[in-house]
C-alpha cells in the first residue's frame, strides 16, 4: 500500500426530513448566501424549506448557477457576497452548485489581482490561505462534491479542476427524498458518475490495498444492484439512500487513500463536455469501456479482479473473463438509459481530431495511473468509442 494522508472534516447529516436542522448547524449570527441552480429547487419546494429553516438570520440568495458552472456566473456571486458582507455559503443543488460554491468561497477571500489564476492547476491548494466556510444541501447524488474538496469550473470552453482543503463543506445535509424529483436521466448520470469515480481508483495497478479494494467492490456491487431500481422507481427510499451514500463514499478520499489512481476517463470526458456539452456522466460512459479495451494489458490484474469479484465471472480464460466484464459494464450503463457511443450524441467522427487538439492544448498528454496514455492512445480510445 502506498503512503497517504487522509483528511475529511465534513459532517454528514443523513436521512429524511432533516432540513429544519439547518438552524442548529449554522451560527445564528452568520450572514448566509444561499446558492442554487437554474430553478429546480424552487419548483420542488426545497429552497422554501431551506429559507424557512434559516429563520431570522440575514439571508441573501443567488440563483442561476448553470450545469458545468461558469467562472463568469460565479464571479457575479462573489461581487454580491462581498457587497453584502456574507460570511457563510450554503449550496442547495447538485454538483454544479456545490462546486461553484467552493470556487466562490475561495474567490471571495482571494487577495490576488486576477481570480482566473485560481483555475490554474494546483494554484488554489498552494495559494489560497483563507476561504469562507460553506455547507451543502445536496439534491443530486453523483459527484461526491458534498464530501470532498474539489470543484470543476468551466471557463472559455475548457474545464478546470480546483481543489483546496479549505473548501471541504463544514457539513452536508443528505436527504435522499429530496432527490426523488430528479429526471430519470440525471439519476442514471449519478449512478454512472459514482461507478466511474470508484473504478478510476480501483481498476488501476495493484498495491495490495485490501480494505480499499473491498470497499470499492462493495460500492460497485451496490450500484449494480440498485442502479436500475432507483432509476425506474424514483421514490423507493432505500434504493435511493444507497445511491446517495455510495456516491459520497466513491469520492470522499476513503477508497483512494494509498492506491494508484487513473482519472484518464474523466480528463478525456471533460473535453467532450467542454466541446459538445455532453453531460459529465455520459462522457464517462462513452470513454470508459473503450479505454479499458485499449488498456487491457496495462490493467490486466485489476480488470481480472474486477471481473471475478464485482461481476462474479468464473470463466477460466483470463482474457475472455476481462472482455466479459467490460461488456457487462457497458450493458449496465446502457440498461440505465445512458448511451455509450460517441456517435449516439450526434458528433461527427472527424471531430475526434478537435478533441485531441484540445487535450494537447490543455496539457493532457500523459494520462492514467502510469502516465503513459498519450494523445495517440486517446485517439485510439475515442475512435473505438465512436
Ligand atoms: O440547475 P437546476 O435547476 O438545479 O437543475 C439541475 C440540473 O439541470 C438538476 N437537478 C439537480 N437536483 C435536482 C434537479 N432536478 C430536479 N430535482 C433535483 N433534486 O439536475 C441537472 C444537473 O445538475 P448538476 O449539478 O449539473 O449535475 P451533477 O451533480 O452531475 O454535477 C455535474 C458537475 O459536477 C462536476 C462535473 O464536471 C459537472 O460540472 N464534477 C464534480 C466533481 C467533484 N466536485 O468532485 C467530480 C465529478 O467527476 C465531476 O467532474
Ligand atoms: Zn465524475
Amino acid at each position: 500500500m502506498n503512503n497517504f494522508n487522509f483528511y475529511n472534516p465534513t459532517k454528514i447529516i443523513f436521512g429524511k426530513d432533516r432540513i429544519s436542522e439547518l438552524d442548529k448547524l449554522i451560527d445564528s449570527n452568520a450572514k448566509v448566501l444561499v446558492l442554487y441552480g437554474q430553478g429546480s429547487v424552487k419548483r420542488t419546494g426545497v429552497l422554501d424549506k431551506v429559507i424557512a429553516a434559516l429563520g431570522e438570520r440575514k439571508v441573501v440568495q443567488f440563483g442561476g448557477i448553470e450545469p458545468n458552472p461558469t467562472y463568469t456566473t460565479l464571479m457575479k456571486a462573489v461581487e454580491i457576497a462581498k457587497a453584502e458582507g456574507i460570511d457563510f455559503l450554503l449550496a442547495v443543488g447538485g454538483g454544479s452548485v456545490m462546486d461553484g460554491t467552493k470556487f466562490i468561497a475561495m474567490a471571495i477571500s482571494y487577495q490576488g489581482k486576477n481570480s482566473e489564476d485560481l483555475l490554474k492547476p494546483g494554484f488554489a491548494s498552494k495559494h489560497v490561505i483563507h476561504a469562507i466556510p460553506l455547507a451543502t444541501v445536496a439534491t443530486l447524488p453523483a459527484t461526491g462534491s458534498e464530501m470532498n474538496s474539489f470543484g470543476v469550473i468551466s471557463h472559455k470552453a475548457a474545464k478546470y479542476s480546483v481543489s483546496s482543503p479549505l473548501v471541504f463543506p463544514q457539513f452536508s445535509l443528505l436527504d435522499p427524498s429530496i432527490t426523488f424529483t430528479l429526471p430519470p436521466i440525471q439519476v442514471a448520470n449519478g449512478v454512472v458518475d459514482a461507478f466511474v469515480h470508484t473504478v478510476e481508483q480501483y481498476v488501476t495497478q495493484p498495491v495490495d490495498a485490501r480494505f480499499q479494494d473491498r470497499t470499492a467492490e462493495g460500492i460497485l456491487k451496490t450500484l449494480i444492484e440498485i442502479g436500475k431500481q432507483t432509476v425506474d422507481h424514483p421514490t423507493d427510499y432505500d434504493a435511493r439512500a444507497n445511491l446517495v451514500w455510495c456516491a459520497s463514499n466513491a469520492l470522499n478520499g476513503l477508497i483512494g487513500a494509498g492506491v494508484s489512481q487513473d482519472w484518464a476517463t474523466h480528463l478525456i470526458g471533460h473535453e467532450l463536455t467542454a466541446m459538445f456539452g455532453i453531460d459529465h456522466a455520459q462522457t464517462l460512459a462513452i470513454v470508459l469501456p473503450s479505454l479499458w479495451r485499449v488498456r487491457k494489458e496495462n490493467k490486466h490484474a485489476k480488470l481480472l479482479q474486477y471481473a471475478r469479484r464485482v461481476w462474479d465471472i468464473n470463466e477460466q480464460d483470463e482474457s475472455t473473463a476481462i472482455d466479459l466484464a467490460i461488456d457487462r459494464t457497458q450493458e449496465f450503463f446502457e440498461s440505465l438509459g445512458i448511451k455509450t457511443k460517441l456517435s449516439n450524441y450526434g458528433i461527427e467522427r472527424d471531430k475526434i481530431d478537435d478533441v485531441i487538439d484540445a487535450l494537447n492544448a490543455n496539457g493532457m498528454t500523459a494520462l492514467s495511473e502510469t502516465r503513459d496514455l498519450g494523445l495517440d492512445v486517446s485517439k485510439e480510445i475515442l475512435n473505438l468509442a465512436y
